[in-house]
């Protein structure tokens, strides 16, 4: 009930905006096992905005393929459903930002790096599988993006003062707006009814250790996304200033030289795309 009264209260300040319809078709029609690539093909070639950008995207270094892919036909075929399901997720995510100034690009830029982690960390441990991992990083921080847009002259002042205190960014976050961006996140994944894990990683991504009410099978995923959201964290990517976060890497069974070996991966594949995918 109280949580019901909290709610309420928030969702006056941060208004929650709905999932991109071409997302919502997407989704649907991915889980569903019998849709046809002639059908994706439909939805997609309708919506020329996103049909370009996602010829843009698969062209992208990130896929390396030695051909330029040059119609939806042929990415669908080229990238597979599975891939192509984070392709929309990620276009859609970076078209929910109402304007796209300098602080934004730094909140996708962050987006891009934990999701390119998340799935270099999966490959690692095999926790996961590299393409959930992929989306799992690039929602996880869909908190911020929402809040942003609702009021976004004061969470520039919440990120100034992370910058200035170097502390933890939800703390901030409660005291100076009163909520953060785990628990947005976790309405916005409710509203849009997304998969239970993915809402557990939104959730929980900043909490340590894994609450004992959760489902524990989504436990690997929690800890693949949240140890690579400290790994950007303390490589300031997506952020002015790095920050002094402790990367728990023992929980997914890494040693510190197999971390550093995947942080020096990580950072030679981020520094190749980084330019492609945030433009
Ligand atoms: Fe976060
Ligand atoms: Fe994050």
């Amino acid at each position: 009930m109280q949580e019901e009264i909290i709610e309420r209260i928030i969702l006056k300040t941060v208004d929650i905006p709905s999932l991109p319809p071409i997302a919502v078709k997407v989704m649907n029609l991915i889980q569903d096992d019998y849709a046809s690539l002639r059908q994706l093909e439909e939805i997609i070639s309708r919506d020329q905005g996103f049909a370009t950008r996602l010829l843009r995207i698969a062209n992208s270094p990130y896929y390396g393929r030695d051909r330029k892919i040059e119609d939806i036909p042929q990415a669908i075929l080229l990238i597979g459903f599975e891939t192509l399901k984070s392709l929309v997720i990620a276009t859609s995510l970076r078209d929910l930002h109402r304007k796209f100034g300098a602080f934004e690009q730094r909140l996708w830029e962050h987006s891009l790096g934990v999701a390119l982690c998340s799935s270099l960390l999966a490959m690692a441990t095999h926790l996961s599988t590299p393409d959930e991992a992929l989306v799992c990083g690039l929602i996880h921080d869909i908190g911020k993006t929402v809040i942003n847009n609702s009021i976004p002259e004061l969470y520039i002042q919440v990120y100034e003062k992370i910058y200035e205190e170097k502390r933890d960014i939800v703390n901030i976050e409660d005291e100076v707006l009163g909520f953060n961006h785990a628990l947005i996140g976790r309405l916005i994944a409710k509203k849009w009814k997304l998969p239970e894990k993915l809402e557990v990683v939104i959730a929980y991504h900043h909490t340590f250790p894994y609450p004992d009410y959760e489902d524990p099978s989504f436990f690997d995923i929690y800890n693949v996304v949240r140890v690579a959201d400290q790994i950007c964290l303390s490589l300031a990517i997506g952020l002015k200033k790095p920050l002094e976060v402790k990367i728990d890497f023992e929980t997914i069974g890494l040693t510190e030289e197999s971390l550093n070996n995947l942080i020096k991966v990580f950072k030679e594949k981020f520094e190749k795309q980084r330019d492609f995918l945030l433009s």
